[in-house]
């Protein structure tokens, strides 16, 4: 579904370079729920941004769904976020003048989706959340937990192939957040969502299938669940972490 080749990104001028990716290649394949860990300013953001198409790579190339991003026009790549890519960011995204249920179900009227059919729709994804008493609610009269969840539900509704998160729980308290994380895996595993959720905290990653690890803006290493245990996953991506925060010659 998505296939990542060799990409690089530079920040800034000729005196004054930053790389921030550096050869990144990956694939991951639907109903995968891909997890990115790595230190403030490994190239996380960066990363998701370039797949999210809000950024552009400086070399190397990104297919989602067989398509070159890079090769879009900007009508298409609007058309392209809206139809194909649904965003769980920390600040939710969630527009402060519509409704839960206006924001839930965005991408589908904007699509001329009959008005009714949007109406379902929205009303049974909140109910697998557990948000439909706040749909008639604006966004600051909910909590945060609820915003996410109505940013999850919005993805949920509009069916989009590949959903991002960055930092979903960043802004969460724990008991929040383990409701998200568990929505993410509901979406994963019965909904056929493929996930990729940036994170810097291991508890949030152990809910993925397979981890990421960047370092200083390279794939430094990757973590692969399998059949174990949440639990078990959760201090074998603390291992890495321990790897990680060493010198990175010490370990290739
Ligand atoms: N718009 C930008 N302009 C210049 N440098 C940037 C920009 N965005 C990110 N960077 C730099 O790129 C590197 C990776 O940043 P980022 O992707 O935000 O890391 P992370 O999300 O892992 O914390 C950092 O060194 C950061 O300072
Ligand atoms: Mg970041």
């Amino acid at each position: 579904m998505l296939h990542v080749e060799n990409i690089e990104k530079y920040y800034g001028s000729r005196n004054n370079v930053t790389k921030a990716l550096d050869r990144i290649s990956f694939d991951v394949a639907k109903g995968e729920f891909i997890s990115i860990m790595g230190a403030s300013g490994s190239g996380k953001t960066t990363l998701l941004n370039c797949i999210s198409t809000i950024d552009t790579v400086s070399a190397g190339r990104i297919l989602l769904d067989g398509e070159n991003i890079a090769e879009l026009s900007d009508r298409q790549l609007a058309r392209f976020r809206r139809e194909r890519l649904g965003f769980v960011f920390q600040d939710f995204n969630l527009l402060d003048t519509l409704t839960l249920e206006e924001n839930i179900g965005l991408a589908l009227t904007i699509n001329h989706a009959d008005p009714q059919t949007v109406k379902t729709k929205v009303r049974e994804a909140a109910e697998q959340l557990g948000i439909q008493e706040t749909l008639d609610k604006f966004p600051y009269q909910v909590s945060g937990g609820q915003k996410q969840r109505a940013a999850c539900a919005r993805a949920m509704v509009a069916g989009q192939s590949l959903i991002l998160a960055d930092e979903p729980t960043g802004a969460l308290d724990s008991g929040a957040s383990k409701n998200l994380l568990e929505i993410m895996t509901r979406m994963n595993r019965d909904m056929g969502a493929t996930i990729l959720m940036v994170t810097h905290d291991a508890y949030s990653a152990s809910y993925a299938s397979r981890v990421l690890f960047l370092k200083d803006g390279r794939l430094f290493n990757e973590l692969i669940r399998a059949d174990r245990t949440r639990p078990v996953f959760y201090h074998e991506i603390l291992d890495v972490l321990a790897l990680l925060g060493g010198d990175i010659s010490d370990v290739i």
